[in-house]
């Protein structure tokens, strides 16, 4: 139920009343994930490091520029912080680029369509319809800077651009920007064909990481900057399990690009950039370099595991022909096209407190009303759950979508099964503090 409905006063809330229900809206919400399964694929928890620093006094502060290069005193503390950070990046996600600014991975969108494009210029990327994030499209980023996009033709069996027409269309268009990545990301994108009919055309690759930046750090997925991207943005808080933040890195070792690419994040697109969560940021790679291989194996692992439970528990699981998925990410179909099943389906998981999203499918035009579910295993895979608590999972959604049980009466069975999970693994100091709780 929502508090609103609880406290019943919308629109007459004292000032003290206002801070006391979102105190409690929040720790409900601490507690919906504490006792449930946490499974957007594009979120994460932080381990108890990252929390600790990024509840500090730098969530007030400002420091423009870059290190050593400030318009503000009081930065010298700061810049050892981004200094490492700079240096971390390059190291985990194997660049010669590193900004870490960014306060999300739109921002480092919006930042890099910035550097490298101008307003009225061409750009290629996935459709929403496939896929492709809002940022890629004429009512995102895209059309921030005023781009002119065209889609790549898909191929539905493979759920990914159709490589001999994607080819031929950034040949015809010749885009400033060739765009590609998802927020629908199951598979890596055959990134050398579409780069090399990019380069001939003078085109700059950009690879959107943002949901598959972990796999991408941990060597499971694909590794953009050596399959031909001159530039890969992403957020630091989905498959790498950071704060909300962004990153843009380049393989570029030119440093008139690097200065632009600065450039356009300060003064482009942020002044403050949330220095609390830069150090967050930076605590989160270290964790990485020593933690992150093993866990992005794992997530790859119970992502296949999981496709392949839910499909053996008679659901409609996308790209059976590629084994489901190659990434965190499984996608179930739950009706017809457009039939709002999706929909339907993600509201009867979250009464029994599994939270997931409905997603359009190949096939779906409506947004709202989505025949799909977009599930992800990476919280799931960082509190320690393996391929056992996957085939449990998948169960879980069977007794509530195929066998028609009441979700409240296995709400009890997934808190019992979520009881043993409530510590961030893959970090130091695991049970410092609870996955779960506050600081
Ligand atoms: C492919 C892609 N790019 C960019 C973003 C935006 O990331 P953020 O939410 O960090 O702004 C998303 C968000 O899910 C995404 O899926």
């Amino acid at each position: 139920m929502n508090l609103m409905d609880v406290v019943g006063l919308m629109t007459s809330l004292s000032p003290r009343e206002s801070v006391d229900a979102v105190l409690t809206a929040s720790a409900r919400s601490t507690n919906l994930y504490g006792h449930g399964l946490g499974m957007i694929a594009s979120e994460n928890i932080i381990s108890p490091n990252v929390k600790r620093a990024i509840n500090t006094d730098l969530h007030g502060r400002y420091a423009e520029g870059l290190p050593g290069k400030r318009y503000y005193q009081g930065c010298d503390d700061f810049d050892t912080i981004e200094d490492i950070g700079i240096n971390l990046a390059k190291k985990v996600f194997r660049a010669n680029f590193a900004n870490i600014q960014s306060i999300s991975g739109t921002v480092s969108n919006i930042g890099a369509l910035k550097a490298l494009a101008k307003p009225g210029d061409s750009i290629t990327a996935v459709s929403t319809a496939d896929g492709g994030h809002i940022s890629h499209a004429r009512m995102g980023a895209v059309g921030v800077r005023d781009l002119n996009v065209s889609t790549y033709p898909w191929n539905e069996e493979r759920m990914e651009p159709d490589i001999d027409a994607s080819c031929a269309l950034i040949r015809e268009i010749q885009p400033r920007i060739t765009l590609v990545g998802q927020s629908v990301f199951l598979f890596p994108t055959p990134l050398k064909e579409l780069a090399d009919a990019a380069h001939e055309v003078g085109s700059t690759v950009m690879y959107d990481g943002a949901h598959v930046l972990g796999l991408i750090a941990g060597g499971v997925f694909q590794d953009p900057l050596r399959e031909g991207a001159d530039v890969m943005t992403g957020s630091s808080h989905k498959t790498f399990p950071g704060p909300q933040g962004g990153f843009l890195l380049s393989s570029s070792e030119d440093e008139a690009f690097h200065r632009r690419l600065n450039n356009a994040m300060f003064p482009g697109v942020c002044s403050s950039y949330h220095l609390h969560h830069v150090a967050g940021k930076v605590v989160a790679m270290a964790e990485f370099e020593a933690f992150g291989q093993a866990y992005a194996t794992d997530i790859v692992r119970n992502a296949k595991k999981f496709g392949e439970s839910l499909a053996s528990e008679g659901f409609d699981v996308l790209a059976e022909s590629r084994g489901y998925t190659a990434s965190h990410q499984v996608l179930t179909r739950h009706g017809d096209i457009d039939s709002g099943a999706g929909a339907v389906a993600a509201k009867r998981l979250e009464e029994a407190g599994i939270i997931t999203n409905m997603n359009m499918l190949p096939g779906d035009t409506k947004a709202m009303n989505p025949s799909g579910l977009r599930l992800g295993v990476q919280e799931l895979t960082r509190v320690g759950m393996g391929v056992n608590e996957m085939a449990e999972v998948a169960s879980l959604y069977a007794r509530i979508l195929i066998h028609d049980e009441d979700p409240k009466s296995v709400r009890e069975d997934v808190k019992h099964l979520k009881s043993d999970f409530q510590y961030v693994q893959y970090c130091f100091d695991s049970e410092s503090m609870p996955a779960y709780e506050g600081m």
